[in-house]
């Protein structure tokens, strides 16, 4: 295959590349877009069992690599652009939206599939179809949102909880402004929080965070004195699609 050290990486994820061969095999027909195409890898598996892709890539030498690695196959074409400007001149029976990033705020998955999902037909379906999104407070030194590739010391401070969940075939509100109860697990400092995010695949196929889908994030808050058994409140808001700095997170005692 041609490709960047980026899409390299992406295609060294087998964890990753494993959940989306097991959905793409259950979904593939008629008419597909593979949108942030990116190697084309995922139109290379859709393509045998779809009677047309439109693989989108708005990188344009991405763009040219990934012609290279589709040209084997006559029903797949390549448009060079961003998703969110393509009138498609025929709705889709699957899209294919790989343009993941932890709580979706780095990339712009969210306002792709809200500009895409009017193409979508009836009974269509979309990989991923959606996301949840958990958080636990931590003691963390760090004065940036980080994503934890397993060098970042930080300490757990409460248990994971589900704080949002995200259905991709409905209009998503971008901004998001969340006023979270957390339960504190043991005493100490909190001074931030870990994000994961949780892909659906498909209704029953869900995949946890590899190395290149959806890394937890770290996020620096304010510090606080906490005891075991407390509740603080964490006040937190970004704009998915609108990159890291969008983060706005503190947290407060509950008087
Ligand atoms: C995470 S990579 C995924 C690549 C490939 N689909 C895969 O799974 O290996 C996301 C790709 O989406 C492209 N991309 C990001 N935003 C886009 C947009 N608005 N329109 C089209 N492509 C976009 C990026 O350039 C990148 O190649």
């Amino acid at each position: 295959m041609n490709i960047t050290s980026y899409q390299q990486h992406l295609l060294s994820d087998i964890d990753r590349l494993t959940a989306f061969y097991e959905a793409i095999n259950q979904k593939s027909r008629g008419v597909v877009y593979d949108l942030g195409t990116g190697s084309g890898i995922l139109s290379s598996w859709a393509a045998p069992l779809a009677h047309f892709v439109y693989a989108v890539e708005k990188d344009t030498l991405t763009a040219k690599l990934a012609q290279k690695n589709l040209k084997s196959f006559k029903n797949v074409s390549v448009l060079v652009n961003d998703a969110r400007n393509i009138n498609f001149s025929e709705n889709a029976d699957l899209i294919i939206c790989e343009m993941m990033d932890t709580a979706l705020i780095e990339e712009e998955q969210v306002p792709v599939l809200n500009s895409v999902q009017k193409h979508l037909k009836e009974n269509g379906d979309i990989i991923p179809c959606g996301v949840f999104n958990g958080l636990e407070a931590v003691h963390l030194d760090s004065n940036h949102p980080i994503y934890h590739e397993g060098k970042t010391q930080h300490e757990l401070m409460s248990k994971l909880l589900i704080y949002d969940k995200i259905n991709f075939k409905k209009h998503i509100n971008e901004k998001k402004d969340h006023h979270i109860t957390i339960p504190i697990n043991t005493d100490g400092i909190v001074s931030g929080i870990k994000i994961t995010t949780f892909t659906l695949l498909t209704s029953r196929l869900i995949c946890g965070p590899t190395p290149m889908l959806n890394p937890p994030l770290l996020v620096p808050t304010n510090h606080l004195n906490v005891k075991k058994g407390e509740n603080i409140i964490l006040n937190l808001k970004y704009s998915m699609g609108g990159g890291l700095n969008t983060i706005r997170a503190s947290i407060e005692t509950i008087s």
